[in-house]
């Protein structure tokens, strides 16, 4: 899992007057809205003595700790100290790291690292959410899977043959070749447009919609963004498109929790919601009972113990990408993190420590160390 990306934590709507809990890369955070109805993201854990700030309540622009009733603003700063009486004067380290925090695209991201403004990556753009001729809906699952097994099963053309019936062949076609693929890269990943062989769509409204009956070509593709979110555009039929904007975030190494922004160019109304809705559940369901039963369950450290084929070269570029996010430091020390099991309680660094590295009370999540310049091609072509 990295730090220094932006992460979805919740769909606006589902937070309101009241302090809500999210675990995002092992840890806790808590989230809320101060009086002007702008959201916050805090660590969860209070300097106190460990008490869970979602328990508690907001009071104005502040969140409560249930346990003995300090008062933090959204910038992590404690206000009160009841304890201490009305006029006392707040020690410096009463604070806890808070994360910058942005609402798009019907979901609540926040950004979970310390790199200054101008230096972060972006939330995956959907440039055309809100344009008219587009319609947006947003699905929300849970599941027991490693997010870099999920993105690259986006990133994998030739699966759609096997997996899903909705737009492959299972192989009876005899021809399942993958046209070699056009990997670009994009400011913080890379990706692909190629096209499929596709068989006859099944849903009538949706066939009416596609302007087809039969087999078809189809053109479709993936790109990721960072290491947990990605876009992939599908063109069903002559001039008309669903985007699948899926920001994945890591509940932790072994569960992840997706948001995916379907927008789309036909059957807009709302009314049509839940067709789309059954169809993603029923064609990740088909990716997941493959998913689940990979060995290792997670990403490899190396290809050496797979062998890659050309249709593989999406995900062989985002492992470099992962790779390269590494050695800047962003990779959690997943192991290291585990020997402290519930001994050590510990915070995700915010902006904050950049500025003021000294007079916090929870020591970081560990990282691997950095090992390279950043002057690597990819990098560069990301800054
Ligand atoms: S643990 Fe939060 S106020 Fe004491
Ligand atoms: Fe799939």
């Amino acid at each position: 899992m990295f730090i220094n990306f932006w992460y979805a934590a919740l769909r606006t709507g589902q937070l309101a007057d009241q302090p809500v809990k999210v675990r995002m890369l092992g840890q806790n955070f808590v989230l809320f809205r101060d009086t002007a109805g702008k959201a916050h993201c805090l660590s969860n854990i209070c300097v106190h003595r460990g008490g869970s700030l979602a328990g508690g309540k907001v009071k104005g622009d502040r969140v409560e700790c249930p346990y003995h009733g300090w008062q933090f603003d959204g910038a992590g700063q404690c206000t009160r100290i009841p304890s201490l009486g009305a006029a006392a004067k707040i020690p410096a380290r009463a604070r806890v790291d808070a994360y910058p925090v942005e609402e798009r695209y019907g979901l609540v991201h926040v950004f979970l690292g310390d790199l200054p403004e101008a230096e972060r990556p972006t939330i995956m753009p959907i440039p055309e959410y809100g344009q008219p001729g587009w319609h947006a809906q947003v699905d929300e699952y849970l599941n027991t899977a490693d997010y870099r097994r999920t993105i690259e099963n986006g990133l994998d053309p030739a699966h759609n043959e096997f997996v899903h019936t909705t737009h492959g062949f299972s192989g009876k076609e005899g021809d399942s070749r993958v046209p070699d693929l056009n990997v670009e890269e994009r400011p913080w990943g890379c990706g692909f447009i190629t096209t499929y062989y596709s068989p006859p769509l099944q849903d009538a409204k949706m066939k009416a919609a596609a302007g087809r009956q039969g087999d078809a070509v189809v053109t479709a593709g993936t790109f990721h963004h960072g290491p947990t979110c990605m876009t992939t555009y599908i063109n069903p039929g002559p001039g008309i498109s669903i985007h699948q904007n899926v920001y994945k975030t890591p509940v932790d190494a072994t569960t992840v929790r997706t948001f995916l922004v379907q927008t789309r160019t036909f059957l807009l109304g709302t009314e049509n919601d839940a067709r789309f809705s059954e169809r993603n559940v029923f064609v990740r369901g088909q990716d997941q009972v493959v998913l689940s039963a990979l060995e290792p369950f997670f990403t490899p450290e190396t290809n050496n113990h797979e062998l890659l084929m050309p249709s593989d070269r999406g995900v062989a570029r985002y492992r470099e990408f992962l790779q390269q996010w590494e050695s800047r430091g962003w990779r959690i020390d997943e192991a290291a993190l585990a020997r402290d099991g519930d001994r050590v309680a510990r915070a995700i660094p915010s902006p904050a420590r950049r500025e003021q590295p000294k007079g916090w009370v929870l020591d970081t999540v560990p990282v691997l160390a950095a090992t390279e310049q950043r002057s690597r091609q990819c990098l560069d072509s990301t800054a």
